[in-house]
């Protein structure tokens, strides 16, 4: 039989790249009592979420939730600005592009899928290529995952905006942002991006269940016009309703008191601190790879994720038996090589609600699993990432020092 909390002594390390490790803080704010999402309390919360939420996003333009898991919110992005036999442009940056590709097939739109190595992110000089040549306006929407967490491999979204600008396309900018938002510096308003898809289990701390759509004057004007069959993830309908803090359906109360908790707790570490924070532990994990010899799949330096690394196994070596031996031995969950990166990665993440003793507990498990395992590789990593961790400390000490101070 399943049993809750089957772990051994000590906290599990969940170091997957989501969901991530949810604090107590929004644990207890979810372990309250469920109240009437009709009633005036309710509407409070809502509106300070909905007031919240945008920081996240930066935007000054409105964020639909839903209660469901990502793939609700990339389909809620799609139906709501697009029509049956619409083109899009994406580009194959890892598994999860593959999936979102998939999605716009099934809802009837034409990929235009542009192939990539899945160790590299999306090329601006392709986008804007294609863009001039589609003298006919035939493509609706660029579609860009900016955070691939199948690869550890972030898109530079500006160049992209750019490259659309230069070719004087009208076409739509969708980002999903999954595994970035709330971890790496990402503008929705500054960077003009039409629709932002978002997720609750990764850097915003919350158990999955909750998605987002941010999104801009102009995809609420195309979704006026858009002709794919819709119900559930209507926005107007969700729009009209959020104004006075309700939902159309039930919403997920409870995950809302933990939005509502982890929205204060990124408040008071500060968005900047927040990425910069991940930015450091990226840093180190980075080194420590390094350290043992072994390869990053990412590879250019400038589109490093912050919020995970994929790490590739040496010729010979299956990623998933050594991620196997870590969870026996050490209790930390790794991420598994997904789709053709099976068997031949695994993924350490380094996201969400994370400190630099945290990240040191994790090497340590890899570099001992390492060792365990027979493969091959120097014993340098934890000892690179501990000098990266006390070369890059902040003289002030952590946000909860000084807040106590
Ligand atoms: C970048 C990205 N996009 C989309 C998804 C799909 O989200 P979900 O599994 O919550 O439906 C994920 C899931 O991890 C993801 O990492």
């Amino acid at each position: 039989m399943f049993q809750l909390d089957s772990h051994p002594s000590g906290r599990h390390f969940l170091q997957i790249p989501g969901p991530t490790n949810v604090p107590d803080r929004v644990l207890r704010a979810i372990d309250q009592p469920t109240i009437d999402h009709r009633g005036p309390e309710f509407a409070r919360l809502t509106l300070e979420i909905l007031d919240g939420i945008k920081e996240v996003f930066q935007s000054s333009g409105p964020v639909i939730i839903y209660p469901a898991s990502g793939t609700g919110a990339w389909e809620a992005a799609l139906v709501n600005t697009l029509s049956a036999g619409d083109r899009v442009l994406m580009f194959e940056t890892g598994h999860f592009a593959t999936l979102w590709r998939a999605l716009a097939e099934k809802l009837g739109l034409v990929v235009d899928f542009v192939p990539g190595d899945w160790r590299s992110g999306v090329d601006a000089a392709v986008v804007e290529a294609k863009l001039v040549e589609d003298k006919a306006r035939a493509i609706k929407a660029v579609l860009v995952v900016h955070n691939e967490t199948s690869t550890g491999v972030t898109s530079r979204i500006p160049p992209i905006r750019q490259a659309i600008d230069r070719a004087g396309h009208p076409a739509l900018l969708l980002v999903d942002t999954i595994s970035s938002l709330g971890s790496i510096d990402y503008r929705h308003g500054e960077w003009g991006v039409d629709v932002t898809v978002g997720g609750s289990q990764k850097g915003l701390m919350l158990p999955p269940g909750l998605s987002f759509n941010a999104v801009s004057e102009k995809a609420i004007a195309a979704s006026k016009h858009a002709r794919l069959p819709r119900a559930y993830w209507r926005w107007d309908e969700m729009l009209t309703m959020n104004r006075q803090g309700y939902f159309p359906s039930t919403p997920a109360t409870n995950l809302l008191y933990g939005l509502h908790e982890a929205l204060a707790m990124l408040r008071e570490e500060g968005l900047l601190a927040v990425f910069a924070r991940h930015a450091r532990h990226a840093e180190a994990t980075r080194r420590a790879v390094r350290g043992w010899g072994l390869e990053i799949l990412c590879r250019n330096a400038d589109e490093h994720s912050n919020t995970l690394t994929a790490v590739m196994m040496p010729e010979g070596h299956d990623a998933d038996a050594f991620r196997r031996a870590v969870l026996a031995q050490f209790d930390m969950s790794l991420g598994t090589g997904l789709g053709k990166l099976a068997g031949r990665v695994f993924r350490i993440g380094h996201l969400g609600f994370f400190n630099d003793l945290m990240l040191c507990g994790t090497l340590c498990g890899v570099e001992m699993g390492l060792a365990m395992q027979g493969i091959p590789h120097a014993s340098r990593g934890v000892a690179e990432a501990l000098a990266c961790l006390r070369e890059s400390a902040a003289p002030s000490g952590t946000t909860t020092q000084r807040r106590a101070a």
